[in-house]
């Protein structure tokens, strides 16, 4: 495949860019284009998308198509959607579409279909079974996807049994969780992929001594494990497993049995309804022509930013404060997938790959890093989320917050003229600045893009819909640029050098060391 810097499409994109992408202003090109909402926003399943307050015109989009063709997208997509080695520096097919796909529509689906329904009926079981607490122990791809899912879908939940996350190697973490629990009534989810994870075995042990100490002897009944290797689960004594398949990556893994615990929290019907609305954007991913299909749409104009723009990051606010994880779990997804320096043959890249992604829910981001977004000297495209009609009974709340997401990304597009910024009555406290001097500080620049998202509610099946538009998002950018988006080697180094560290901290035994690590062992030892 040619790589995407070679590709005829690349060489056009980089002439628009000259001739007009660079210059195109937002504010202009709604004035001459009435049509120009109707034009760049779609009807995804479920996720409606505004993409006209992007950096982009029909030409930008005609060439960023082609470049998709170029790069081979739709070949890649059906490979990897029939189970082909899309991980090839692990060996593995990446199939985590195969999970929500409805019985007999995707591979492996008996073993997908009998584990789901197992572990559908346990956390029916755990529902009715008097439980107060479940504590999920995991990490990365094992943590992420149901610490964003359950607070999410708060409104699904049962009321009187509550859900913990503990990811970090650190007792902080833990400690206060646990103080809270009876262990009678608390059952521990030991989440992990691998079963290997220091973070997830070491809290795992902290948990099972907690339970052990305080009386705790049905281990069976309050330990269960999600994993692919069930056999090491056994070893460590836990009898309940769910098993998954190397296929999925755990960047991947929510809609697999890592999902028990939102399965706990929202039930089996919710759960279902869950993976039907990511099979949704699936079919719409396989099966809408690129020019309408939002994934794909929104990993091109991923690529048009990154490559052309030169934008290093994107900020995500999603104004629904149940989504308040969400920005960490894109973190994940996006930059463990795509932060990569070589392409699947392992040439070093000329051309910038992932950008930060990063965030916090709308309105606190406002009154935080925004002044940032509006007045800074870089520009950060924004991705707003936007929901209809909320599950509480606030009307008033809910207007102003709709009325704040749309206010910013308005602010962010028209600006504000030193024009506009002179006539504006001074606060008194500057009344000894300069007028022209005071105006140009509350001058913004405008023409700052963003997308906006609109669901009509967040229900189970239209948060499957939007984590699957973002998987399929990442994927598209991924292909591309020609990378692997399923690997992780750029986090096995840290975890090498930490298992040298880790007796070093107990013996003092600094040789070999560089200067400043050996001088922070030491003061860290004192
Ligand atoms: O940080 C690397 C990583 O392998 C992630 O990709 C993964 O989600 C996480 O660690 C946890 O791994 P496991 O599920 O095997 O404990």
């Amino acid at each position: 495949m040619t790589r995407c810097d070679r590709t005829e499409a690349w060489a056009a994109l980089l002439g628009h860019y000259e001739a007009h992408g660079r210059g195109l202003d937002l504010r202009e090109a709604f004035a001459r284009d009435p049509g120009r909402f109707a034009a760049f926003s779609l009807q995804a399943p479920e996720v409606f998308a505004d993409l006209s307050k992007n950096l982009v015109d029909t030409a930008t989009l005609r060439f960023l198509l082609d470049l998709a063709r170029e790069c081979g997208l739709e070949a890649r997509r059906d490979a990897m959607l029939r189970g082909e080695v899309a991980n090839a520096t692990e060996g593995r097919a990446v199939l985590h579409t195969a999970l929500r796909a409805p019985r007999g529509a995707a591979p492996f689906g008996d073993e997908v279909h009998g584990v789901l329904d197992a572990m559908l009926a346990y956390a029916e079981k755990v529902r009715a079974d008097g439980f107060t607490d479940v504590v999920n122990i995991g990490i990365g791809g094992s943590d992420l996807g149901p610490q964003m899912v359950v607070p999410a879908l708060d409104a699904y939940g049962r009321r009187g049994l509550n859900l913990h996350f503990v990811s970090n190697v650190d007792g902080h973490d833990i400690e206060p969780v646990l103080r809270g629990l009876d262990p009678a009534k608390t059952l521990f989810i030991v989440a992990s992929k691998t079963f290997t994870t220091q973070e997830t075995m070491a809290n795992a042990t902290v948990a099972r001594q907690w339970f052990t100490d305080r009386g705790g002897r049905d281990v069976a009944r309050h330990f269960a494990a999600t994993t692919t290797n069930v056999k090491a689960a056994a070893e460590f004594g836990i009898s309940t497993t769910f098993g998954f398949w190397d296929w999925v990556g755990g960047r991947y893994s929510m809609w697999s049995a890592i999902g028990l615990p939102i399965a706990i929290a929202i039930g089996e019907a919710n759960f279902r309804a869950l993976l039907a609305g990511a099979h949704a954007m699936d079919r719409h991913f396989a099966e809408a022509p690129l020019a309408r299909n939002l994934p794909a749409l929104l990993g091109l104009i991923d690529v048009w930013y990154r490559n052309f723009h030169r934008f290093g990051s994107r900020s995500v606010a999603p104004y629904h404060q149940g989504l308040k994880r969400l920005p960490a779990y894109l973190q994940q997804l996006e930059m463990e997938s795509n932060g990569k320096q070589v392409d699947v043959e392992g040439r070093s890249l000329p051309y910038g790959t992932s950008p930060v992604v990063w965030g916090e829910p709308g309105t606190n981001g406002q009154h935080a890093y925004f002044q940032m977004l509006h007045q800074g000297t870089d520009v950060i495209p924004v991705e707003f989320i936007a929901v209809k009609t909320p599950s509480h009974p606030h009307a008033d709340l809910h207007a102003k917050l709709l009325a704040n997401c749309l206010a910013q990304s308005q602010a962010l597009m028209l600006g504000k003229d030193s024009d506009a910024a002179r006539a504006e009555k001074a606060p008194t406290a500057s009344a000894t600045l300069d007028r022209d001097v005071l105006a140009r500080h509350r001058t913004f620049p405008g023409n700052r893009p963003s997308t906006t998202f609109v669901l009509d509610a967040l229900t189970p099946r239209s948060l499957g819909a939007l984590i699957a538009m973002y998987e399929h998002r990442v994927f598209t950018s991924g292909a591309v640029w020609g990378i692997n988006s399923f690997d992780q080697w750029g986090v096995e180094l840290g975890k090498a050098l930490c298992n040298d560290l880790l007796p070093r901290l107990a013996s003092g035994n600094a040789a070999g060391l560089d200067g400043s690590t050996a001088g922070l062992l030491a003061r860290l030892r004192g």
